[in-house]
């Protein structure tokens, strides 16, 4: 028997139980990981509290994890017992299982760890690290000399898009909650901080871009930061949405993005951005290279014990951590 955080019925963090649970079998495709390390991620409150369904419960909570390969189904020949791993669960048809000893993965979602990443690095950064890869890359293709607009530019997306940016050449403003988070934010390349608890953003906004606005906004706080992310876009700028930590974006009439200038708006998803194994490995491969150059810092400030998963997600619903946060084994 070996250890499973399930939830049995969605609701708050007590939902979250320590259950021993039998070692599965890897079938065809799958491989079996020995996880060493769990990332905590926002993904995993919106599940546990039912705001994302799950297919079936109980289910092993955990999107992301890092490991060592125990055993490999038939017919998986990329990976073999004792490699080191990370993955990223539901966007190859799997359901969550991270915060366990064991997990059963597609082995297509496996990618091969270097030496230089450790397993908590590898836990923290590998779902953050590919969402903000797709968002600075892709969803908005960022360019050198572009000013963009970055909320929870603290939190672990954040700190991350935000080196990225960074890399490519962007100057980025970024909104936090405190003054120990913006701190925090500068010191991981943000050149601008306004803390939106009590400053207004467009306003600042406008007044660092020369009254013009930015031509995106990485937008995954949703309700609270909304109304101010469409009134700090420059014409035919666009709102990147792709969390809502605050609440669901509240309803809107699409033409009012006329008046603002012909404004874009995309409700965007890593698993759209990593479709098939060729376009998970490129991003894979230039966070790899980025984290282990130490072009991009990984800072995993807040670790739990693997029993302590209740506390990791009452930490990370009541704003109280910054950067990545990990649960090990
Ligand atoms: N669509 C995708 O592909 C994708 C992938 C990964 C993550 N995400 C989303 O990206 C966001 C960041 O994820 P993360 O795991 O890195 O979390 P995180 O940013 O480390 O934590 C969330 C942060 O959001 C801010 N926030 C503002 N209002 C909040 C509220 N009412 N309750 C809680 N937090 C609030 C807090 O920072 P301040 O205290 O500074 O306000 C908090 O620290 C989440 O919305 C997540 O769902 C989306």
């Amino acid at each position: 028997m070996s250890r499973a955080i399930r939830i049995h019925s969605t609701g708050g963090p007590d939902a979250l139980t320590l259950d021993r649970v039998d070692a599965e079998r890897p079938g065809a495709g799958q491989a079996l990981v020995q996880n060493r390390a769990a990332g905590v991620n926002f993904i995993d409150l919106h599940q546990r509290a039912g705001r994302y369904p799950l297919p079936a419960l109980p289910a092993t909570l955990g999107m992301e994890g890092a490991g060592v390969v125990e055993a490999v189904g038939p017919g998986v020949t990329a990976v073999r017992p004792g490699d080191r791993v990370a993955y990223v669960m539901g966007g190859h048809g799997a359901t969550p299982g991270a915060y366990a000893d064991f997990a059963l993965v597609p082995a297509d979602a496996l990618i091969l760890l270097p030496a230089e990443i450790d397993d908590v690095t590898a836990a923290g950064m590998t779902l953050k690290g590919l969402t903000a890869h797709y968002l600075v890359k892709s969803a908005f293709p960022v360019r050198p000399g572009q000013t963009i607009l970055v909320h929870a530019a603290a939190g672990g997306v954040g700190l991350l898009l935000t080196q990225m940016a960074k890399l490519i050449g962007a100057r980025v403003i970024g909104t936090v909650g405190s003054d120990a988070k913006g701190r925090l934010a500068a010191e991981h390349g943000c050149d601008h901080v306004i803390d939106y608890s009590h400053e207004d953003v467009a306003r600042r906004v406008r007044a660092l871009t020369g009254g013009e606005g930015v031509p995106v906004v990485y937008d995954a706080v949703g309700r609270d930061t909304f109304a101010a992310s469409l009134d700090s876009l420059a014409v035919r700028g666009t709102l990147v949405s792709f969390g809502t930590a605050s609440g669901p974006t509240p309803p809107f009439n699409i033409f009012e993005l006329n008046p603002r200038g012909s404004l874009y708006v995309t409700s965007a998803g890593l698993a759209w951005y990593t479709r098939s194994r060729h376009e998970l490995m490129e991003r894979a491969s230039d966070l790899i290279g980025w984290v282990a150059t130490g072009q991009v810092k990984v800072p995993v400030l807040q670790q739990w014990p693997l029993e302590q998963a209740r506390e990791a997600h009452m930490a990370l619903e009541a704003r109280q951590t910054s950067g990545m946060s990990a649960l090990t084994l």
